[in-house]
């Protein structure tokens, strides 16, 4: 075993460090219990855990007329589609884990985004190969192929047990009776509404203001597409009226999707990939999404010993944390990206000889990388992307990310049917070394192509346990998706915490660039000495927001809304 020290051997530090982290947890541990019943469902038949109350509920209803987990998560997407037009919606994209308890079969949906035939490599690039600013994140331009209806309507097909018209009622009614505006949703209006296209901030405004919290939101468009839906299908969205009118806006306003760009997108089934950690099986996603860097990191950590550096050492314990994140992203920046256009080195990746030279690198270095290059991502702050878990006491269950990308997309809402168009175009790099919303820098493998699928930081994870299905989670939160699931896992896994408080303990994430560790405030006095060692801080707020749901031995299932967010689960 590989061990490291910052060698703080002097007696009072280590007693003064040890009543800090007392008090620490006492504190912690209070302010979670307070918040504890608005972000924790239990029951022994169904949980789901969404971001946002009405979703979970759409879920729960559907289930409970007699739908399964299937049935249950499609319309607790449609719902949130609905309810978080901010965050995500029917022409944005996303990767869903979909467990059969009857098969005992795991496959991983790649529903998300891809680029369009016209797309290059150089499209948002000027005449001296410097990029544009905002066009691969604004406007026309910023539009991936959308993928979420279809990759939603096979699931249904496949699995579902509930006609479309039940499936699709919640978000239906949603749309065409309105719900009230809540707080993160008026300010991600507010943040937006400059850069909305007329269609948008028709819905989304009066009188040249955005939204007001407790107003009502609306979406006669949105509803009228909904029905289309239900009664066409995947046609409506990909082929018929709905396409048209996607197309003829395209046209107008120089945006580059064709009708047989949207004709021939297909929802990709990919081999989802594995690792063993302790007793449990970890299962996420393949490439393009992140989910090998989440496993890189993972395996790297298995390997110190961490419980007992947390234990004896909790500096240790974060240095290592932080380095082990630092090596995982620099790997994302250089390999990562669609696997159908060039390799990604999964094996390599996670082989143990590799992960021990990059320990050794690790160990051999006394001080923190002195590094400033990068950009700080665009925001910290979190409206965007959405996830949903869901299980059933049989273990059946769903664990899926979607998004529009940035607040908002792309702020174009195509004219007549209320549809909010995705920017994900700007997760790929728009050239290499440059950075993306999140801050994130693409490499080779991640430049533009007709028909590829930009990297993503979507990781949607289950954990299971002698083949069966123990937990689903998983995150919106662009770059700090990885290290966000990966804290909870460490925390329910390895320092046994209880579902919520995994969820809900501050974290820390660093992405190889910018060169900081972004801390959550709580850590401050717990970590904030490794500045000695070279390390620079942000203290934030952790940007990602895990939606976790459990099934224990005994049968007892458990849900969890991250309580960074507003998000309510549901059980029963
Ligand atoms: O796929 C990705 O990596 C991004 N489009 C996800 C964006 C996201 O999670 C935004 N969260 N705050």
């Amino acid at each position: 075993m590989l061990r490291w020290s910052l060698r703080f051997n002097n007696a009072d530090t280590i007693i003064t460090f040890r009543i800090m982290a007392v008090i620490f947890i006492f504190l912690f541990v209070g302010s979670c219990k307070e918040q504890k019943s608005n972000y924790y469902a239990s029951g022994r038949t169904f949980a789901i855990a969404t971001d946002h109350a009405l979703a979970s509920e759409a879920g729960k209803k559907i289930f409970q007329s007699g739908g399964n987990v299937f049935d249950a998560y499609v319309a607790a997407s449609f719902a949130i589609s609905v309810l978080r037009p901010q965050s995500t919606g029917l022409a944005g994209g996303g990767f869903a884990l979909v467990k059969s308890a009857k098969t005992g079969k795991i496959e991983a949906y790649d529903f998300r985004e891809r680029a369009p035939q016209l797309a290059d490599e150089k499209m948002y690039l000027d005449s001296k190969g410097n990029v544009i600013e905002n066009q691969s994140l604004f406007g026309y331009k910023a539009i991936g192929i959308p993928g979420n209806v279809k990759g939603l309507l096979s699931i249904h097909n496949k699995y579902g047990y509930l006609s479309l018209e039940q499936v699709l009622d919640p978000a239906y009614r949603l749309a065409n009776e309105g719900f009230s505006v809540y707080e993160d949703l008026h300010t991600a209006i507010e943040k937006s509404k400059d850069d909305m296209n007329p269609a948008a901030r028709n819905i989304f405004l009066r009188k040249g203001e955005a939204l007001k919290t407790g107003s009502v939101l609306v979406q006669k468009d949105l509803a009228n597409t909904i029905q289309n839906i239900i009664l066409h299908g995947e046609r409506e969205f990909y082929e018929l009226e709905t396409a048209a009118k996607i197309v003829k806006a395209m046209r107008v306003n120089q945006g580059i999707i064709s009708l047989k760009d949207l004709k021939d997108y297909k929802v990709i089934q990919r081999k989802p990939l594995s690792i063993n950690f302790k007793q449990y099986e970890i299962i996420s996603f393949p490439p393009p999404s992140s989910g090998v860097f989440l496993f890189e990191i993972l395996k790297f950590l298995e390997n110190q010993d961490i419980k007992s550096l947390n234990d004896e050492s909790p500096l240790d314990y974060y240095r290592m944390l932080v380095e082990s994140m630092r090596i995982g992203y620099q790997d994302r920046s250089i390999h990562g990206g669609d696997p159908d256009f060039s390799l990604v080195p999964v094996d390599s990746l996670l082989s143990q000889d590799y992960l021990t030279d990059r320990t050794m690198e690790v160990l051999a270095k006394s001080k923190a990388q002195v590094d400033s290059s990068g950009e700080m991502p665009k925001t910290l702050e979190s409206y965007n992307t959405t996830h949903i878990s869901v299980i059933d006491s049989m273990g059946n269950a769903v664990s899926s990310t979607h998004s529009v990308n940035y607040i908002f997309g792309s702020r174009i809402v195509i004219p007549g049917t209320g549809l909010i168009m995705n920017d994900t175009m700007d997760d790929f790099a728009t050239s290499v070394g440059t950075s993306n919303a999140y801050g994130l820098v693409g490499g080779i493998k991640n430049l533009i192509k007709p028909n590829k699928t930009p990297l993503s930081s979507m990781s949607p994870t289950f954990i299971q346990e002698n083949g069966q299905l123990r937990i689903a989670l998983g995150a919106p939160g662009g770059s700090f998706i990885p290290t966000a699931i990966l804290q909870t896992i460490l925390n329910r896994l390895e320092f046994n915490m209880n579902p919520y408080e995994s969820v809900a303990s501050p974290r820390v994430h660093h992405q190889f660039q910018p060169n900081l560790v972004f801390a959550e405030e709580e850590l401050s006095s717990k970590i904030k000495s490794m500045e000695e060692f070279g390390y620079k801080f942000k203290f934030t707020p952790n940007r990602a927001k895990v939606f976790m749901v459990e099934r224990e031995k005994s049968g007892l299932l458990h849900a969890v809304s991250d309580p960074r967010g507003q998000g309510v689960p549901a059980a029963y």
